[in-house]
């Protein structure tokens, strides 16, 4: 990857160079013997045990089992029939969970301890499809670090992030978890965030093992339902899912998660053209795979094993190492082996990938190397990683348009009110996959604001949600109940200035949480529209944790401003882009389409044979009746409150096949103030004869700060690895041809530079 300018791109640590970076502590010969030496000591019940992770006692991520027993669980420690265990957190608990495995086991393996950190430990971050708004790959990377710090000081060894599933479908409810529609994008995030959860030395205290997951396709559920099966073509596969993967293996990430849904028919739990001959063999995965939470049992209700027995022996057989909260392995394996159904060697495989992680973990040096309370006393909230958290949410911001310069707010005299209930809500802004967080302990905006002006006033509208918002539960959005908005439209009247806080709540996307519909929930709307009457100066603040479709506020309000779920610190990071004390840089990292019957919409579609239309009244073209094709707001948008020309693009000659191209433009902030802007580059392989290429693929990406009337030059670096593709056998391929290069500002990109390559045979 040669794009030079892009922070990430040359810091990327191979999983070789990784491993030889781990070298200095544990030279690779000498840790495979001593995983042999401990594996020669095992019988085959305990290697069994290495591969059975349970949950803890106290937070459930997932459906418990019936037969949840804490009893039992404590007593499969003592065994050594646990390798892991997941949800135990805070270092009293896991120190005390550490010490059964640790003291009264016969062979005294130290268990790892996995935990959602997502977006956060107890402070949160903006949730990641925010963070992945930023484009700033160091501050991700930053963010990443910091969770980090914090769960490790609270005991846990291993998060379950970062999710790096593509998707470009808003109404499933786990974008919020990932980087976006974007392969190139994702997957140079996926390696930010890897490298900030394992840092480069895993023996440290403050690192901890980073999970890619899920493997795979899980973001490409049927019309967007949850844990829906994923049909995908195989051009689809190999070009948009499997590269984020691929990244975050060549940056070494320890484990993979394989993912609730099938592929093509196959459970991914139970996949092996996934996870051996692509993940372990073609891409020489050195880690293990862990399965997600009961995704072995699941194979049962798939349809794919007929039995707990048969759903165990597909997992293991197909490469998965760890079985997350199906109690299979630890019930079934055995058996499975002495029947010779299971071969004695797969089970030493994934034994020695999980022993050997637990080595270079340093957990067999020190099982309490993440248990010290004074340390988790120290870090846990502290101003690092509060101020980490609101440097994040500031970059997380997106300016969606800004008319009439409504904004920045005006510091002195202006007259603004507040509406929305969103808007004192302590918690939304923490969003799901809380891990940690105490509840109702965000910096709401309204507390933001305050601070630029005490006497406020603030008009709250309707509740948005009825019921409690519980973890399993679904919320109850208010649909009917009006009472507030006769009270807003008042407070709105006269104010020079109306701001307004809609969205969706935190807890309305994440797992579980699909939605047949896009618009604002409940009757905010109707509260938008009834302000819009009284009052057109109206700044429209979103807070949600997906694309919405909002086509009516698109075209009447005149500044929004998409503030997704910022974490911890939402309030002060939004009022400071209010009153202009950060100006915003972030650009969307998923289209926002104009109606929910557009989806999945994504800029780097297909074409096809009727793309565009011939002759006005013509009917025969891909379209829709009554609605435009394209996006409301495409990826790569965002504004600043400064302005940014582009100009000059040049290439140099034509591309010699063996070496780099050099794109050039001129960037110039012609606004006035300071500010930030992400120069995006994007190419279009015109013709191919293996495959159909997208219209428009990124393929590079710098953030870039300039002083107002400051031009500078950014130069790219393009070579195979950018104009290549795979072909429908999963082959790396790069073909003569015409290519076109846009840079700009959006994925509407205007300048443009064709190139010819015709160096190959
Ligand atoms: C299910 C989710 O799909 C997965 O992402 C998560 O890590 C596990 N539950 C554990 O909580």
């Amino acid at each position: 990857m040669l794009v030079i300018s892009i922070t990430s791109c040359k810091d990327v640590i191979t999983s070789d160079a990784f491993y030889e970076k781990d070298a200095t502590h544990l030279v690779q010969d000498a840790l495979d013997k001593k995983v042999d030496s401990v594996l020669n000591l095992m019988t085959l019940e305990e290697k069994i045990g290495q591969m059975n992770q349970y949950n803890g006692f106290m937070d459930f991520t997932g459906p418990v089992p019936k037969s949840e027993d804490i009893k039992r669980k404590l007593e499969h420690i003592k065994l050594g029939y646990v390798g892991a265990m997941l949800n135990v957190r805070g270092v009293k608990e896991v120190r005390a969970v550490q010490k059964i495995a640790v003291e009264q086991s016969r062979l005294g393996i130290p268990l790892m301890f996995g935990f959602d950190v997502i977006h956060g430990y107890e402070t949160m971050s903006p949730i990641p499809l925010a963070e992945a708004a930023s484009w700033d790959l160091k501050a991700i990377q930053e963010s990443a670090r910091l969770a980090a710090k914090e769960a490790s000081a609270a005991g846990i060894n291993w998060t379950f992030a970062p999710m790096v599933d593509i998707s470009r479908d808003a109404r499933w409810g786990r974008v919020m978890e990932g980087a976006g529609e974007d392969p190139f994008l994702s997957s140079e995030i996926a390696v930010a965030r890897i490298q900030g959860f394992q840092g480069i030395d895993l023996t440290s205290q403050e690192s901890i093992l980073a999970c890619a997951k899920h493997f795979a396709a899980y973001g490409f559920p049927e019309a967007g339902r949850e844990y829906n099966n994923a049909d995908i073509g195989t051009s689809t596969l190999y070009n948009t899912v499997l590269p984020p993967f691929k990244a975050s293996n060549d940056a070494g990430v320890r484990t993979f998660m394989n993912s609730f849904n099938q592929l093509n028919g196959i459970p991914a739990t139970a996949n092996k053209f996934l996870l051996r001959d692509i993940l372990k063999e073609q891409w020489g995965f050195k880690g293990f795979v862990v399965s997600d939470w009961g995704s072995v049992a699941e194979l049962i209700p798939h349809g794919y094993a007929q039995d707990g027995k048969a759903a165990a022996k597909v997992a293991v057989n197909a490469g998965t190492d760890m079985d997350m909260e199906s109690h299979l392995y630890v019930h079934e394996l055995a058996n499975l082996v002495k029947e010779g159904l299971v071969d004695k060697s797969v089970i030493d495989d994934a034994v020695r990938r999980i022993l050997k992680v637990k080595f270079e973990l340093g957990l067999f040096d020190n099982p309490y190397k993440y248990c010290d309370l004074e340390r988790e006393n120290r870090v846990t909230g502290s101003k690092e990683i509060i101020d980490g958290a609101l440097d994040m949410a500031l970059k997380s911001i997106v300016l969606l348009k800004n008319e009439n310069q409504l904004l920045p707010l005006d510091k002195n005299g202006k007259n603004v009110v507040l509406i929305g209930a969103l808007a004192s809500d302590k918690n939304s802004a923490l969003g799901n996959w809380r891990a940690a967080a105490k509840e109702h302990t965000g910096i709401s905006i309204l507390e933001g604001m305050q601070q630029y002006d005490a006497d406020i006033v603030y008009s709250k509208g309707p509740e948005l949600i009825l019921g409690k918002a519980e973890f399993t539960k679904e919320i109850r959005i208010n649909n009917t109940d009006i009472t507030g908005i006769s009270e807003a439209v008042k407070a709105a009247k006269d104010a020079d200035i109306v701001v307004m806080v809609l969205g969706e709540h935190g807890l309305q996307s994440g797992e579980g949480r699909s939605r047949t519909q896009l618009t604002l929930p409940g009757v905010q709307q109707e509260l938008l529209e009834n302000v819009y009457e009284v009052n057109k100066n109206i700044v429209l603040v979103l807070q949600n944790g997906r694309p919405l479709a909002l086509p009516w506020a698109e075209e009447h309000i005149p500044s929004i401003i998409e503030a997704w779920q910022l974490g911890s610190q939402s309030g002060n990071a939004v009022a400071k882009v209010l009153y202009g004390d950060y100006n915003p840089s972030g650009k969307l990292p998923m289209s926002f389409p104009r109606n929910v019957g557009q989806v999945p919409i994504y800029y780097n579609s297909k074409s096809t044979g009727r793309p565009s239309l011939p002759s006005p009244d013509f009917v025969f073209w891909s379209h829709y009746q009554d609605e435009k094709n394209d996006a409301l707001w495409g990826f790569g948008h965002g504004l600043s409150y400064t302005a940014f020309e582009y100009a000059d693009l040049r290439v140099t000659d034509n591309f010699s096949f063996n070496g780099t191209l050099e794109v050039m433009v001129q960037l110039k902030n012609s606004g006035k103030v300071k500010g930030k802007e992400v120069v995006q580059l994007y190419i279009s392989d015109k013709f191919s004869s293996a495959a159909t290429r997208p219209v428009k693929e990124l393929k590079g990406f710098e953030l870039v700060e300039l002083e107002t009337n400051a031009s500078t030059c950014i130069k790219f670096l393009l070579d195979q690895s950018h104009l290549g593709f795979y072909d429908n056998e999963g082959n790396w391929l790069i073909e003569n041809g015409s290519f076109d290069i846009w840079v700009g500002g959006s994925s509407e990109a205007a300048l443009k530079a064709t190139i010819e390559l015709t160096a190959l045979e």
